[in-house]
Formats: structure tokens, C-alpha cells, sequence
């Protein structure tokens, strides 16, 4: 019986079966006694299971004790009680077959010491073998199946929208093109025709830095909405927290305001921190203890508080009597820093904070105009800790005001004609929100950079792999 080491771990096969186990190794030690215990690890769960290898093996001596760490193995053997610490059982090894050797150990990139996080991304195909990128992978997954559950327990349908768009949805002029620029002059291939693969079929095309403006379309049908997926934003912010390619979660609710979309977001991080914490208690203990020590308790008051909702009016003014010399001013208008966001949400508040009704100079097109004139109704949640986790807004549903908006900003309306149709056509009041999702993980583990929560990093320095 083939078993995952997870499975194998949390008892699924009784105590003197005979069970077969697949992984790698990550460290080998052999006791004066001249047997080997090898720790091996699938990916499964954080822990390794110790294998215990005796002489009498048939390959012992010519093979097993000279695995070394990241040699694939396939053990067989008997389940029994492990009178090791850490474990309630292990693998007396009755047969090891090694399906791969490491060549030159050596020099064996990822071998069994510890390693700077900037050197592990320069091996990023071997990183995952880690107990740091296994326990990050599997917080990913778990946020990323948590996401699914949560809309779709709530009726949401996940809509699939296109990675190549010709529309600006943020109008921040920050997409990636996907054509050349000189669309008049294209290259040829040999044979004199034009070479499209250098121009999307004689269109603009660029990335997409959001799904939102699709998703709205589906929003104005279905009603409740969601994309999941990447994003590519050309901004070229070398910091802890920004990605060229990052991925969001975008829901879009219809008959809805912004209180009704500040609700959904604080009952959506709650949600997704409950996950980990019910589902990683392992993973989270190993943050907990190597990477960032509050970690499990940050999370457990985050699902347990209720997020603050403050007027942007209102938060410049905290900010301008807190007495602090901030690096950036305070001014209204101006947008938030994150040493703002993070006086707010840690000194201020010390919990979650929805900052709501922010100057319309600073925001999009698409957001709804508050009737003061001056503010839109957009959000912002921060979280003691990072900032910035979830961008949103209620949406323009007026024509006529979003086409004022169009104007204003020197957008071109003609480029927006889908997303005008949706307000001449049985418009209805929506909101939304986008959640970074690695920074979601930065937030879950602990992690200090953005880079290491996410397989192979797109960054201004680092598109290898
Ligand atoms: O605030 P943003 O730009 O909002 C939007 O894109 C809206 N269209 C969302 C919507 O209303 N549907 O981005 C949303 C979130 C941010 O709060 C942040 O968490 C994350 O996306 N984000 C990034 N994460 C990593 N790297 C970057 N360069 C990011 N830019 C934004
Ligand atoms: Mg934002």
C-alpha cells in the first residue's frame, strides 16, 4: 500500500502493517549501532518520516548508506512506534529502492543547511525541497482553496477573465505590452508576411493589471462574481511587497454599496485565516518558530477582531494630530503612505481598519462619486503589520457621471464602449474589491519578502525560470 507521509504520520496505517512511502531525502545519520536513520519528505505535510535502515538490508552498505540529502527513495517497510521524539511512529525499512542519486553532493545546491532566502530564489527549481518553500506552498494552497469555498459556499460563480486585454482597468498606465510599439511597421517573417507574433494580430494588447472591468460585465448577469487569477503591473517597485506578477482575487457583488462590500471583505480575510489556521497548525508552528514568532497569534486576533471603518477625512486628521514626523506629509488629498497605514491600523486602532471615501483625484475612473463632490466611495482594508491587503470601491453605475469621469481624466470613452453599454443597459448599483494574494501569504506567515511566497517571482531583477 502506497501511502502520502502525511497519511502515514496521522496514523492511517496501524501499527505493524506494512506500508510503501515515496519522497526525498532531506538528511541521513547513522548510529554507532551501524544503522541509518534517514528522514524522508514528499511535500505532504511539514514533518519528515524517519526510516530506520539496518544492515541487513540487501543494498545497505552499497546503497542506503550513501544517501545523501535529495536522493529520490521509494521505502517500503513495517509501521512502528518511534521512540524518537517528534514523532509517534516511523519506517523500519524492509526494502529502500533509490530511483535518483544526487551527482556530486557536494555541490548539491540545496543541500541540508540553512540557506539566505536571495540564494534560494537564485535556485528556485529546487527551493520547493525546503522546509521553508514546503510550508509556504502548502499555506498557498490552502488560501487558494479557502478563496473557492468561501464564494462558492455564498453563491458566487468564478468567472474566468482574459490575461490579454487592450483595456487600462486601473487607467494607471502601468501594463505590460504584449505588442510592439510600432504597430505601422511591423517585422516580417522570410517569407514577406507580417510576423503576429510580435503584434497580437495587428491589435494593442497588453497584460492585465485586473480582471475587475470583465468581471463587472459577468456582475451585471450573475450577480455575484469572482476571477482569481494573475495580474502584471509594470511598475518597477523594487520592494518587499510588489510583484510584476502577482495574484488577485477580484469578487464583484450587484444591488450592493460599499458598507455591503467593506462586510464582504472582513468576512473573507476571516474566513481565509481561519483556513490556516485549522488546516496548517504544522506549517504554522514552524513560522511561529523560525520566521516570525507573533505569527500564530497575529492571526488568531485578526479572526477574532472586528475591523475598524474610518472616513479618509478622518484618518488625515489622526494622522495630523498623533504628533508623529511622518517621512511623507499629511495633507488630504495626498494618498497614503505605508508608514501612514501602519500608524493607523498598529498605534491607532491595533486591529484591522477599512479607510473608506478617499479624494477623487487619487482614484480610478470606475469608482462611484460621493455626493460631497470631492471624495469617491473607494476602500482600503489595512492590516496591522503590512498595510495595504484589499483595494476596492462601489462602482460608477451613472453614465452620465462616468462619462464626465472619462472625460476628465482624459480617457477615451470609445475604448470603454463594453463597459458604458453595461450602464445603458439595465444598470444596477455593484461594488468590489481586489485582495493581493501573495501579500495575504506574507500576512499568514510571517515571511519578510514578498518574493518567497510565491513559486517563481516576477520581479524587475528576476524572470529566470
Ligand atoms: O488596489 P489595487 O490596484 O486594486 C485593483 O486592481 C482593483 N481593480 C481591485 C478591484 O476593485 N477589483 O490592487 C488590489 C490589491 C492591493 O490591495 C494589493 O494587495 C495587491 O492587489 N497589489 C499587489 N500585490 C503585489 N504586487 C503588486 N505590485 C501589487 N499591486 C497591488
Ligand atoms: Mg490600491
Amino acid at each position: 500500500r502506497i501511502l502520502r507521509i502525511s497519511e502515514v504520520l496521522r496514523g492511517d496505517a496501524a501499527l505493524g502493517s506494512t506500508v510503501t512511502v515515496q519522497g526525498w531525502v532531506r538528511t541521513r545519520r547513522d548510529s554507532k549501532a551501524g544503522m541509518s536513520f534517514v528522514a524522508v519528505h514528499d511535500g505532504s505535510c511539514f514533518a519528515t518520516l524517519q526510516v530506520v535502515a539496518k544492515p541487513d538490508l540487501a543494498n545497505y552498505a552499497d546503497e542506503v548508506a550513501h544517501l545523501t540529502t535529495g536522493c529520490s527513495v521509494s521505502v517500503t517497510g513495517t509501521v512502528v512506534e518511534s521512540k524518537g521524539k517528534g514523532q509517534a511512529v516511523e519506517l523500519q525499512a524492509t526494502e529502500v529502492s533509490v530511483l535518483g542519486w544526487v551527482e556530486d553532493p557536494d555541490t548539491y545546491p540545496a543541500a541540508a543547511k540553512q540557506h539566505t532566502f536571495e540564494y534560494l530564489r537564485e535556485i528556485a527549481h529546487l527551493r520547493p525541497r525546503t522546509n521553508t518553500f514546503g510550508a509556504v506552498t502548502r499555506v498557498r494552497h490552502c488560501l487558494a482553496m479557502a478563496v473557492h469555498r468561501f464564494f462558492d459556499s455564498r453563491g458566487f460563480f468564478w468567472i474566468h477573465t482574459p490575461i490579454i486585454t487592450a483595456n487600462d482597468a486601473e487607467g494607471a498606465g502601468a501594463m505590460f505590452r504584449v505588442s510592439t510599439l510600432d504597430l505601422a511597421n511591423l517585422p516580417r517573417t522570410p517569407d514577406g508576411a507580417v510576423d503576429h507574433s510580435q503584434d497580437f494580430f495587428g491589435r494593442e494588447a497588453h497584460l492585465t493589471v485586473s480582471g475587475q472591468l470583465n468581471v463587472e460585465t459577468y456582475c451585471m448577469a450573475m450577480s455575484k462574481v469572482y476571477t482569481f487569477g494573475p495580474t502584471f503591473r509594470a511598475e518597477n517597485s523594487n520592494t518587499a511587497r510588489h510583484l510584476a506578477e502577482f495574484w488577485m482575487v477580484e469578487p464583484e457583488i450587484a444591488f450592493a454599496d460599499l458598507a455591503a462590500d467593506a462586510d464582504l471583505a472582513e468576512d473573507f480575510l476571516k474566513y481565509l485565516f481561519r483556513a490556516v489556521l485549522d488546516e496548517r497548525a504544522d506549517d504554522l508552528a514552524f513560522f511561529a518558530e523560525r520566521i516570525d514568532p507573533g505569527c500564530i497569534e497575529r492571526l488568531e486576533t485578526f479572526v477574532e477582531s472586528s475591523f475598524e471603518r474610518m472616513d479618509y477625512t478622518d484618518a488625515i486628521e489622526a494622522l495630523q494630530r498623533s504628533g508623529k514626523s511622518f517621512e511623507f506629509p499629511v495633507s488630504w488629498g495626498a494618498d497614503l503612505q505605508s508608514e501612514h497605514e501602519r500608524y493607523l491600523t498598529e498605534e491607532l486602532v491595533g486591529r484591522p481598519v477599512v479607510v473608506m471615501n478617499y479624494p477623487r483625484e487619487i482614484k480610478a475612473f470606475y469608482m462611484r462619486a460621493n455626493d460631497d463632490g470631492r471624495t469617491v466611495a473607494a476602500m482600503d482594508v489595512l492590516a496591522p503589520g503590512i498595510g495595504e491587503i484589499i483595494g476596492g470601491s462601489q462602482r460608477e453605475e451613472r453614465l452620465d457621471v462616468l462619462d464626465a469621469r472619462l472625460d476628465e481624466m482624459g480617457l477615451n470613452k470609445d475604448d470603454y464602449w463594453w463597459y458604458r453599454d453595461l450602464r445603458r443597459y439595465g444598470t444596477v448599483p455593484h461594488a468590489g474589491f481586489g485582495l493581493g494574494f501573495e501579500r495575504t501569504i506574507v500576512y499568514a506567515t510571517g515571511m519578510a519578502n514578498i518574493r518567497d511566497v510565491i513559486p517563481f517571482p516576477r520581479t524587475p531583477r528576476n524572470a529566470d525560470f
